[in-house]
Parts: structure tokens; C-alpha cells; sequence
């Protein structure tokens, strides 16, 4: 199944990331990665385990009091043929001493390890502190080159809250996989060819007006699209007449060609000034149409290796023995379709980029398309098929009967950004009405909201879209997270010069080892995991959660410790950590694209 497929890509992507980091860290920085760090130290106790099984068992517990890294001894207990709290009683005694281990202990089968929190805190600022921006990022991908397909809405079309979904989880996994080390190339496939822009020349030049287009874009766009629909189920000719148009458009007639681009024109205008809003960009704008010089030569292709069945005058790919439906290659017409242009785009890209993976970020409605074309290129004779992968997300639906009045049931991107914008714009004027550059921190607020709340769950899941959720700025949020943020910022400025450029080696680390500072050490430490997971999981939701775990550890430490205190020591080692704390967070929101304001 399609499912077991991508598991398998999940799982051998999963073997190569962990190799990578073994040999970072044998090149040895300030943190270890704890989990493989304790394997090495356990490795030799326990005969006939790998190490890197060992790492792959080791957890984090739930509860400090457990500490901070803990063997579950009976996961190996079969293997060992030994008890597990006799396998966890071994290792204590045999545990010989570690300045970065306080104790271990062995508790119900559970080998438990707890850190040095002096040396833990040390060694977690030293690297958030010397590496700043570039905190949590790894070299994974060695500069391998990753396409991602997002966003790609269709042209004349209104941009939807599904393709804010796409775009969003796009832009957000195309950070990570830069963060990771890769090169990752951002496609926009928009939807730029195809019969409907027959159906639109028609439309237009009945009934369509140069200067309201002009005026009004893509609605009056889709209004003239959708009157075409409208009027043609009485006259059936028009369906004839906009076949024709069509044709003429794709033999190159010069009207059809100068309104279709003009369509596309109008269309770019507004998506692009949503991608501004959002702060997302793509390398390439190759949409559908790019492919129309390139389809025939794939055609031949697949005729060549015997793939291709005439079927009432269509042609087509069986794929029976793989249960699934045929993919439509060629219509009866002699038009292409969708999977004609996947196809032939993939196998572009292929030779352009010569990428590590290619993924495509759609909602799951579009699951068994992706599925049956990739098998297409599998049955091509293409190894890199195992390459591509569908990055499914769950559909948006509209809450109850409240929006049914809409017409259409969309929900315009547009005006959920333009609301976002406006209750931030509100409440800094109840607030904080002395503040400096209000617009442009309402942007950077409401936009962050929308985004974040996009992420805040796993891709998969069905969203029911509210209003009132999406622009509710309270609990775990996108605001928060800025919020806190920038209470970490300001912190830093009242504390004065300097504070935001502390030297870790001086730091008496001895003075954050109380629970709520080590509550923020360890979060401070998890962030490189959670980016390594939100990559092997294609799941950027990993990152939004993190980012709220952080906020809310560095808030209990706020509010428990006072930071600008007389003792030099004290101060400047909470002053570190606060620092590190607002490194780590405006690396995590830039990667799932939130802008990190200093003042809120
Ligand atoms: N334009 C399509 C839509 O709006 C999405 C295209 C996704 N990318 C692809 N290569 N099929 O549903």
C-alpha cells in the first residue's frame, strides 16, 4: 500500500540522519547528543547490544525525578535473558564516575541517569551562545538538493485556506531541510494550464470587462468563471466554444495567448503580495504549463517501454495489479491531463536538480493521484521513484452554519490575514498605544498567528476552521511564543550593554541548577532533536509544540526567578540563560516561518 511506502522512505531517511549525527558528534562539540553519549558509555556492559541500539532505547522521563536519561532494562531483557532490574542493578555498580553525571540509579527496571546539572547548564548555554543562529542546525544533508512542491494554487482561482495550508507546511519544511543542511528548492507547480482557461476566454470576451478585471483580479476572475458554468448548462454550445478556445490557446494563437497570460498576470499580482504577507518564497515558478514542450517526448517514453493501453480512444496506464485505477495519460481529445504533466514534471526535475527526495505538499484529498503516478514512474524503470513523496494534509472544513452565508464556503485568505492583522492592531492600541511601529508589528503578530495555528497540530488531521480559534492570541499560540520572546528581549535590554553577547566560559553555571532553570536547560538542549524529528517526520507541527514547551519552561523561570538581581554572578548566569532562551526561540519560529519582533 501507498502508506507501507512512504513508511519505508520515513525509515530508511530515519537510518541515514542517525549515522550523521554519530560521526558529528564524534568530532566532539560542547553538547553531546546525551542519548548517543550514554550508549557509548553503556555499550561495552552490555554484551552483544549495538550502541546504536542502546541510543535508540534511551528516553528522556516524563518527571526530573526519574532523571534526565533513563535505560529501559526491559527492552533488553529477552536478549540478555536477564531481569530487568538486574540488568539496571548491573549497570549502577559497574557505573564508574563522570563529571557530567551527578548519580545513576536503578529503579523498576529503569537504569536512570542524572546529569551534572552545573556542568548540563554549562555545556547547553556554551553551544546555544557560540553557535546563535545557526543553534540546533546540523549538517545532515551535506548539501543534497530537496524539492519541495508547495503551495501551488491555481490560476484565476481563489487562493484558499487549503493552500494556505500547503504553503504554510511548505515553507515550513523547506527551513528545516536548509537548517538540516540540505539545499532545498522551493517549487510553486502552479495551476496554469488546462480547458478551463477556454471557459475563462469565453467568458471573458462575452461578458468581461478590461478595467474591473483590473479592479478586482481573480474574483471577478472566478466570477466570470463561474457565470460561464452558470449560463452553459442552457447552452451547451458554449462548452463546444470554449473546447475550441482552448485548442487555439495550446497551438499558440496569439489572442488566446495574450488573455492567458494577462490571467496569469493578475493572478501572480495577488499571490504574490500573499507570499509577502506570509514571508514565503520559491525558487521556481514552473507551473503546469512549463511542461507543455516536454509531455511529448515522456509520451514517447512510455510508449517506447510499453506502458501506454489505448482504451476508447484515451490512453492510459494500467495499474491494476497494484489496485489502483489507471492513470489518464491522454484524452480522448488529445489533451493532457494532471498526471501527464506529474510525470513529466518529476522527471525534470530529476535531471535539474538530481534531488535526494522531491516532496509534495497537498491536502490527502489528492493521496491516490500522487500514489498512482509514482507507481508510473516506478514502472518507467526509474529507481529514484522511492524518492518521491506525498506529504499529505488534512482537509479544512468550516465550522457549523455560522460562514455558510458566504458565498462560495471559501474562506478567502486574504481577509483571515486582514482580521488576524486588525485584532493585533487592536489590542496594541488597548495595550500598548505608545509603541513604535504598530503596523508593522500587528503584521508580524496576526500573520504569525494564522501560521502558527496552521501548525499547531499534526499535518494529518482534519481542521474544523473557527474564527474565533484562529484568531485567539491566548494560550498556545503563535503570539505566545512571540510574546515571549520578546519579554526575553526586553529583559536583555534593561539589563544593558552587553547582556545580549554574554561569554558562556565565564558563566557560573553553579547558579542555574534549581528546577525551574534547569526546566529551561533541558528544553534548551531538546530543540536540535525536535528539528531533527519535525524533519524524518515531515511534521513542522514538532517545532510549533517545542516552541510552546520552551515558552512556557522559560516563563516559570521568569516568573520564579528574578533575573536583574545585585549579585553579579547570579545575574549574569540568568542573563545567559535568557539570552539562549531567545536564540533558541527566534531560530525555531524562522524555521516554521514567524518573524521574531523584539518589542510586542
Ligand atoms: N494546483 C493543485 C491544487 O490546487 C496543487 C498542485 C500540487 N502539485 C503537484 N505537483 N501536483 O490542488
Amino acid at each position: 500500500s501507498f502508506a507501507g511506502m512512504s513508511g519505508k522512505i520515513g525509515i530508511a531517511f530515519g537510518r541515514q540522519c542517525l549515522t550523521m549525527v554519530r560521526s558529528q558528534d564524534e568530532r566532539g562539540s560542547s553538547v553531546m547528543n546525551y542519548k548517543q553519549w550514554l550508549a557509548g558509555q553503556l555499550a561495552g556492559q552490555l554484551e552483544g547490544v549495538a550502541e546504536e541500539s542502546i541510543a535508540e532505547l534511551v528516553e528522556y522521563p516524563p518527571n526530573p525525578q526519574m532523571g534526565d536519561l533513563s535505560l529501559p532494562c526491559f527492552k533488553l531483557s529477552k536478549q540478555l535473558r536477564k531481569a530487568p532490574q538486574a540488568i539496571a542493578e548491573e549497570l549502577k555498580s559497574k557505573w564508574s564516575g563522570n563529571d557530567a553525571v551527578a548519580r545513576v540509579d536503578a529503579v523498576s527496571g529503569y537504569f536512570n541517569v542524572y546529569l551534572n546539572p552545573a556542568k548540563f547548564a554549562s555545556d547547553v548555554l556554551s553551544e546555544v551562545l557560540e553557535k546563535g543562529e545557526r543553534y540546533g542546525s546540523q549538517e545532515t544533508g551535506q548539501g543534497k538538493n530537496i524539492v519541495i512542491d508547495y503551495s501551488s494554487p491555481n490560476i484565476a482561482k481563489t487562493f484558499h485556506i487549503g493552500h494556505l495550508r500547503s504553503t504554510v507546511i511548505g515553507n515550513a519544511l523547506y527551513n528545516i531541510f536548509q537548517f538540516m543542511g540540505y539545499n532545498s528548492v522551493g517549487i510553486n507547480h502552479l495551476g496554469d494550464w488546462g480547458t478551463q482557461f477556454g471557459k475563462l476566454i469565453v467568458a471573458y470576451k462575452l461578458w468581461g470587462e478590461q478595467s474591473k478585471v483590473e479592479a478586482e483580479g481573480i474574483d471577478e476572475l472566478q466570477r466570470l468563471y463561474v457565470k460561464f458554468h452558470d449560463e452553459a448548462d442552457a447552452k451547451p454550445e458554449m462548452e463546444d466554444e470554449a473546447r475550441a478556445w482552448f485548442v487555439k490557446l495550446e497551438q499558440g494563437d496569439a489572442e488566446a495567448e495574450k488573455l492567458w497570460r494577462w490571467f496569469v498576470e493578475i493572478s501572480l499580482k495577488e499571490f504574490h503580495k500573499m507570499y509577502d504577507l506570509l514571508g514565503v518564497k520559491f525558487d521556481s515558478y514552473a507551473g503546469e504549463s512549463f511542461y507543455n514542450d516536454k509531455m511529448a517526448a515522456i509520451l514517447d517514453e512510455l510508449k517506447a517501454k510499453q506502458l501506454l493501453e489505448e482504451d476508447e480512444g484515451a490512453l492510459l496506464v494500467r495499474l491494476d495489479d497494484y489496485n489502483m485505477p489507471p492513470a489518464l495519460m491522454v484524452k480522448k481529445d488529445g489533451g493532457t491531463l494532471y498526471h501527464t504533466r506529474d510525470v513529466t514534471a518529476a522527471i525534470y526535475r530529476k535531471n535539474t536538480y538530481d534531488f535526494e527526495k522531491a516532496i509534495y505538499v497537498t491536502d490527502a484529498g489528492q493521496s491516490l493521484h500522487f500514489q498512482q503516478w509514482f507507481k508510473v514512474i516506478e514502472l518507467m524503470g526509474y529507481d529514484w521513484a522511492k524518492q518521491l513523496q506525498h506529504v499529505p494534509f488534512g482537509k479544512v472544513s468550516l465550522e457549523g452554519a455560522k460562514l455558510s452565508t458566504r458565498k462560495g464556503n471559501v474562506i478567502h485568505l486574504e481577509e483571515l490575514l486582514a482580521k488576524a492583522i486588525e485584532k493585533t492592531r487592536e489590542i496594541i492600541e488597548e495595550k500598548n498605544p505608545n509603541m513604535e511601529n504598530k503596523d508593522e508589528v500587528a503584521r508580524k503578530v496576526g500573520v504569525g498567528a494564522i501560521i502558527f495555528n496552521d501548525l499547531s497540530n499534526n499535518r494529518i488531521k482534519d481542521i474544523v476552521f473557527s474564527w474565533e480559534e484562529a484568531l485567539n492570541f491566548e494560550g498556545e499560540t503563535g503570539p505566545y511564543v512571540q510574546y515571549t520572546h520578546a519579554r526575553a528581549c526586553s529583559v536583555l535590554r534593561k539589563a544593558g550593554d552587553g547582556a545580549d553577547k554574554p561569554d558562556a566560559s565565564a558563566i557560573d553555571a553553579a547558579q542555574l541548577t534549581n528546577a525551574e532553570a534547569q526546566g529551561v536547560v533541558r528544553e534548551l538542549y531538546l530543540f536540535k532533536e525536535r528539528v531533527e524529528q519535525a524533519m524524518l517526520k515531515l511534521e513542522p507541527s514538532i517545532v510549533s509544540r517545542y516552541l510552546v514547551d520552551l515558552a512556557q519552561s522559560f516563563n516559570r523561570f521568569y516568573h520564579e526567578c528574578p533575573i536583574l538581581v545585585d549579585d553579579p554572578g547570579v545575574r549574569s548566569a540568568r542573563l545567559a540563560l535568557v539570552q539562549s532562551v531567545r536564540v533558541t526561540l527566534k531560530n525555531g519560529l524562522r524555521l516554521i516561518g514567524l518573524d521574531a519582533p523584539e518589542k510586542i
